[in-house]
């Protein structure tokens, strides 16, 4: 049976990478439709971007929904200085074939789960949490519909990366993410933890590219841009791979490991902003309210992509 998502997301190269690991899960994974959010770069580029994900992977019958251009209170922060000034550093930008739908990504997560009637949606975030907070804030009658959460942010041994205690998608919009993570529904929480076990070393690249397809050479391009950032900044073999791992927990979630425990995020200091404290050791008190991934089989995870990336035809 297909799992019914709904991709939430700021492409963004490893965006991009989820968005074509999904569509290539077809058998697996039903794309109801991908939804953007402003993060990793500005609104018009991330619709643009998915909107060019659906061309690459071939997909014509997955549309795409633009949502909120900033977060629900703090200003906007983009992260050029990582994914180049495209988002997709280095594809060629063109025209995407697809037009993007006029409907508001928030309204469309709105409407999907209160018509869904074939099983629940399952949400995949893979930015700042600001369209799905805003869906359900606009309508809490969704949770109902919603199977789980399965979403990248936080940190807790990784610290952070986009400021000394915060990820960036939870410093983006920490307020939304205290929405999410307060509203009750099952949530899978991928964080740098898990995500910095994840490295696309230079020979896991050279397998991807050598499938062929523009699709495996989109990805292996976008991954070694996305690359010579983290690898400089952390000292590691190889650059994290972060958005990727929700959709990789949704196809084959016993290469990862997790535990329940309640996530708290910071939204007042300005010191620590986006800050998750994650109560691992259940120290607090606060109830469970996540399951806290924390460690990934980086192996495993770079099979499973080149298995899937493999189903593109040359
Ligand atoms: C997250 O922030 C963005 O730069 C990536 O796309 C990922 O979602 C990692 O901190
Ligand atoms: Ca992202």
């Amino acid at each position: 049976m297909t799992r019914k998502i709904i991709i939430d997301c700021d492409p963004g190269q490893d965006d991009a990478v989820a968005l074509l690991l999904a569509f290539a899960a077809n058998s697996e994974l039903e794309v109801v439709g991908v939804t953007t959010v402003a993060g990793n770069v500005p609104l018009e580029l991330t619709e643009r971007n998915a909107r060019l994900m659906c061309d690459i992977a071939g997909r014509d019958d997955v549309d795409v929904y633009a949502g909120c251009s900033r977060p629900l209170v703090r200003s906007l922060i983009t992260a050029e200085k990582v994914h180049g000034r495209t988002g997709i550093d280095p594809l060629q930008i063109r025209q995407p074939s697809r037009p993007l739908k006029s409907q508001h990504a928030v309204d469309f997560i709105v409407d999907s789960l209160l018509s869904t009637e074939d099983g629940p949606i399952t949400l995949v975030p893979t930015g700042p949490l600001t369209n799905i907070a805003m869906a359900i804030v606009k309508e809490p009658a969704i949770l109902d519909a919603v199977d789980k959460i399965v979403l990248m942010g936080g940190a807790m041994r990784e610290a952070g990366n986009h400021s000394p205690s915060a990820e960036f998608n939870m410093l983006v919009d920490p307020h939304a993410a205290h929405v999410v993570f307060e509203c009750g529904t099952p949530i899978i929480a991928m964080g740098l933890d898990v995500t910095h076990q994840v490295l696309s070393t230079p020979d896991r690249i050279e397998r991807i590219r050598a499938l062929g397809s523009e699709a495996a050479v989109a990805t292996a391009d976008m991954l070694e841009f996305y690359n010579r950032h983290d690898m400089e900044k952390y000292g590691m073999h190889g650059g994290p791979l972060h958005d990727p791992c929700t959709v990789a927990w949704l196809l084959k979630p016993e290469l990862f490991k997790s535990k329940r425990c309640n996530v708290a995020v910071e939204t007042t200091s300005e010191l620590t902003a986006g800050h998750t404290a994650v109560d691992f050791w259940g120290i607090s008190g606060r109830p469970e309210n996540a399951e806290w991934v924390y460690e990934a089989d980086a192996a495993g995870f770079y099979d499973l992509l080149v298995e899937y990336l493999e189903r593109y035809s040359r």
